[in-house]
């Protein structure tokens, strides 16, 4: 009954996990802020509803929403308008809608591994094959240019980039930024660039690829930076010239983006960013608190992020890291085996600090302990 195309891909293993942990489990799993949106995006959302903003608008999104999205990218380009901004429902439904949108059938895509979850499936569901390029700790998790060049063959299409990086907390410093344009330039390739971590930064800003080659298309999400993965609201920013076709795409996924939430997500964009950065400086104390906790684990090596809300740690146990997840799921802590971003995951565990800091302790608490019996067991 059901076609190839679905056989090709499998669930994520991000939610296999979420959705077998007990009740009460510290979840240190799924990438999302324990925080709710800002107040005002909250009124203003319960306004938008009580005042009848309840109907089907433009499939690109509310006009004065592009509008305010277009003025943020002016710095990186200055010409950008609204013309180029696609309100999507989510960062998700933009990555798919570009996907379909750029790939074809036999196309080749280069993503990340380990890269988040989304990449290689829809490469596949529009009918492409993904080629993984190697992140590895001992490169901080940054590309080998040299590697990518070896991978590119006439067929390929796309090079997915993600900075800063889900799961490893990578940001790429702007030489990387320049090169990977380069190389993409070189080859003809379209740079697909998730930034929906772009404001989540501890050491300084990260470099956005919007502006430095004509052929990118950043996907971004309010998801994360304004505390709203249930709301389901993101955008595109995408060359005018493919912004009609993206639209049309998107349209035939979603009709249009919901009409209330992009009136709450307008109201919360003209605090300037306050609230985000708010709980950006309590992630950044979470981090110091994780790499703290981390280093008393015996038999991990941790590359400390700079960005986003994950840890990567790399285990020297011999176990899976879905041995090792499942191990900690029975007692009581979910995370995400290394190996749902690919297989160079393998070995890792994804840890999110988007939780509080007492479950942080205590999760960190559990593999300590674990870990501390690996580590007796290996020395038998
Ligand atoms: C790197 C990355 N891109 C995109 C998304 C999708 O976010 P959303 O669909 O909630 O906008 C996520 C969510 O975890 C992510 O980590």
């Amino acid at each position: 009954m059901v076609a190839e195309r679905v056989r090709r891909v499998e669930i994520s293993g991000i939610r296999r996990m979420f959705e077998a942990a007990p009740p009460g489990a510290i979840n240190l799993g799924l990438g999302e802020p324990d925080f709710n949106p800002p107040a005002a995006v909250i009124e203003a959302l319960c306004d938008a509803v009580r005042n009848g903003l309840n109907h089907y608008g433009p499939s690109a999104g509310l006009p004065a929403l592009r509008d305010k999205i277009a003025e943020r990218y002016r710095d990186r380009a200055p010409a950008t308008t609204r013309d180029n901004v696609l309100v999507t429902g989510s960062g998700s439904e933009g990555l798919m809608a570009v996907a379909l949108t750029l790939y074809d059938l036999g196309d080749e895509v280069l993503v990340p591994n380990p890269g988040f979850v989304l990449y290689a499936p829809h490469a596949r569901l529009a009918g492409a094959t993904p080629i993984p390029y190697s992140l590895t700790p001992n490169r901080r998790y940054l590309p080998d240019l040299d590697e990518l060049e070896r991978l590119v063959t006439r067929r390929t299409r796309a090079l997915v980039v993600n900075s800063p990086s889900n799961p490893t907390g990578a940001v790429f410093p702007s030489k990387v930024v320049d090169r990977l344009c380069a190389f993409a330039d070189r080859h003809q390739l379209t740079i697909v660039s998730d930034e929906v971590y772009e404001e989540i930064v501890y050491d300084g800003p990260a470099t956005s690829f919007w502006g430095r080659s004509d052929r990118v298309v950043i996907v971004n999400s309010f998801s994360k930076t304004l505390a709203m993965t249930g709301w389901r609201i993101g955008f595109l920013v995408a060359p005018r010239a493919l912004a009609p076709d993206l639209n049309k795409l998107h349209y035939h996924i979603l009709a249009c983006p919901s009409t209330p939430v992009q009136a709450a997500v307008l109201a919360g964009l003209s605090d300037g960013g306050e609230a985000t950065r708010a709980m950006v400086r309590e992630f950044k104390a979470r981090r110091g608190l994780v790499t703290r906790l981390l280093a008393r684990v015996p038999g991990l090596e941790v590359v400390r992020p700079s960005g986003a809300f994950y840890v990567f740690p790399r285990f020297s146990w011999n176990r899976t890291s879905q041995e090792v997840a499942a191990a900690l799921l029975a007692r009581g802590v979910i995370t995400t085996p290394g190996d749902a971003f690919g297989s160079l995951g393998a070995s890792h565990l994804r840890l999110s600090f988007a939780a509080s800091r007492e479950n942080l302790r205590r999760g960190l608490g559990i593999l300590r302990e674990y870990a501390t019996e690996l580590e007796a067991e290996s020395a038998l």
